[in-house]
């Protein structure tokens, strides 16, 4: 005989009053969110490793900093979907696909090049952070908002830090 298709365990239904599609939607945007971050995390780790240069010592702590900051931020994005009912992504395939932030390039490039590549990422993070802003708003989401405005900071004042490092 056969057997009877196992049946699916029921999700629990989940009512803080956001509409479902509005919070599937929010978790979407902040599975982009958490990619780019990641994502940016990682070049920066790479670049703490492999930069050479008279400014070696310098942008090997900056990039600790910054890479510990970020390593320390994709925890709040990743658990703030799960208490919208969804999967956090959280691994390279889904990464890869999510974000719109390239990978680190293969050769390790010259050191003010990095600074560059990063400056540019953090701006990035914070243009995707201001797009999905509207669509938390939109579901009345005040904890996620409340990510989005500190991500927005602190990726506004690093690509500026890392800017200043560009000029003369
Ligand atoms: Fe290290």
């Amino acid at each position: 005989m056969a057997k009877a298709a196992a049946k699916k365990p029921d999700m629990p239904s989940i009512n803080i009053g956001i509409p479902d599609a509005k919070r599937a939607a929010i978790a979407q945007v902040l599975s982009r969110l958490l990619a780019e971050t990641y994502t940016l995390y990682l070049t920066t780790h790479n670049f703490h490793w492999n930069v050479t240069g008279k400014m070696f010592n310098t942008l090997h702590t900056m990039f600790m900093g910054q890479y510990t900051e970020m390593w320390n931020a994709v925890d709040p994005i990743a658990e703030r979907i799960r208490a919208l009912g969804f999967h956090a992504p959280g691994s390279y395939a889904e990464f890869a696909k999510l974000s719109t932030l390239k990978d680190a390039p293969a050769k390790p490039p010259k050191a003010m090049e990095m600074v560059e590549i990063l400056a540019k990422g953090h701006e990035a993070i914070a243009r995707t952070a201001r797009e999905i802003f509207p669509i938390i708003e939109d579901g009345d989401d005040q904890p996620s908002a409340d990510i989005l405005t500190q991500r927005m900071d602190i990726h506004e004042k690093t690509a500026w830090m890392l800017r200043a490092m560009l000029e003369d």
